[in-house]
């Protein structure tokens, strides 16, 4: 088997701006690696420091620190004039499409194409084609106040592609879309993906799109990496702070309020004890539950559940409550534990 090839490779970057007296490191030791023809997501909050990463990528910030090499070259000591020859092979993609409002779907995606001064036939070529792998070979003519957002993305998606690039970067792309949309927008970057072997990097603070999409994931806080790796794994089993919180959006594993206020962390007679079980591929196909029903006779209250799936991978949580009694309860917990169920124990609560 061949070993798959490195596309990007970071190592090591910073990043800090400077202003009127004033510094902010945004990008800290910012490490990773993107294999040729692999989706990978960027995901962290709001002023984390995605955008200022994933400019960095095609060159438009320069690092203080660290490199980048884009299928071997370093792009953070390239000159210039290098650097436009360079990111013909990068396209871009924004949250906001950045059309030209005054020309059409066709003048759009030529625009890179007149830059590099390609002959018109050639383009003509280039444009027909990508505007069909898009979709909106019908929409040549139209002008972008004509189209639909998912439109105007695709020709932004066009427009990126069309000067061969081999990797794309798309910053919040699927923010302004809404979420029929935001699917086809997805299924079409798969396709891109498959079909013509583009290597993808994408920026969001949308849990959804990077479990729809990426096979890798680095989770970005304050500047630095926090967690990276497969997504099934991170999803799996994330190990930080950040990343367990952007996955309980995903989840919505937090309990209703209500029955957050009616929790209480000392047992008492007749109390429910509250538990957190956290699945993961294993256990989730197993009736873990009913074995539970049958086996130890116990009552059990389901009140809050998610299960979800990443490619054949399937993870998520209930949280369930049954009466307390010390010493079946101790049993009910290393059983599950002995099955690979994770337990948490999130209190006690008196129903009535
Ligand atoms: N050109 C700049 N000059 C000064 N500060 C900047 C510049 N660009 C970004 N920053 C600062 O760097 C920090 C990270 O910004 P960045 O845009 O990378 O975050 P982000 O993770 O993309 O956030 P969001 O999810 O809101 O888009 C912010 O505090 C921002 O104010
Ligand atoms: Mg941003």
């Amino acid at each position: 088997m061949t070993r798959p090839e490195t596309h990007l490779k970071v190592e090591g970057i910073y990043k800090t701006f400077r202003q009127a007296g004033h510094s902010e490191k945004v990008l800290s030791d910012v490490s990773f690696d993107v294999t040729k023809g692999s989706i990978v997501g960027i995901i962290g909050k709001s002023g984390a420091g995605k955008s200022t990463l994933l400019r960095c990528l095609n060159g438009l910030e320069k690092p203080d620190d660290g490199q980048i090499y884009f299928e071997g070259k370093d792009i953070t000591s390239l000159k210039a004039n290098e650097l436009r020859i360079l990111r013909q092979n990068i396209g871009v993609i924004f949250q906001s499409f950045n059309l030209l409002s005054a020309r059409t779907v066709f003048q759009n995606v030529a625009l890179p194409l007149e830059l590099l001064e390609v002959s018109s036939s050639t383009q003509k070529d280039k444009i027909e084609k990508i505007l069909k792998l898009v979709g909106l070979f019908h929409k040549r003519d139209a002008y972008p106040s004509q189209l639909s957002g998912g439109q105007r993305q695709r020709v932004a998606i066009a427009r990126a592609l069309v000067v061969d690039a081999t990797l794309l970067l798309c910053d919040e792309f699927t923010s302004a879309l809404d979420p029929h949309t935001t699917v086809e927008i997805l299924e079409l970057l798969q396709e891109l993906n498959k079909t013509l072997g583009i290597t993808i990097v994408f920026v969001t603070h949308d849990i959804n799109v990077v479990k729809e999409i990426a096979e890798k994931v680095c989770v970005l806080d304050h500047g630095k990496i926090v967690e990276k790796g497969p997504v099934e794994k991170i999803f799996i089993n994330p190990t930080h702070k950040i990343t367990k919180e952007l996955l309980s959006e995903l989840l919505k594993d937090n309990l209703p309020e209500f029955i957050q206020h009616k929790l209480h962390q000392t047992g008492q007679e007749n109390d429910d004890l509250v538990l957190k079980l956290v699945f993961n591929n294993q256990t989730s196909t197993r009736p873990i539950i009913a074995e539970l029903i049958q086996f130890w006779k116990v009552p059990i209250n389901i009140m809050s559940g998610n299960l979800d799936h990443i490619g054949k991978e399937t993870f998520g949580h209930l949280v369930i409550s049954l009466k307390h009694n010390l010493a079946s309860s101790d049993k009910i917990i290393a059983f599950l534990k002995e099955n690979h169920v994770e337990v948490h124990q999130l209190g006690y609560i008196k129903w009535q």
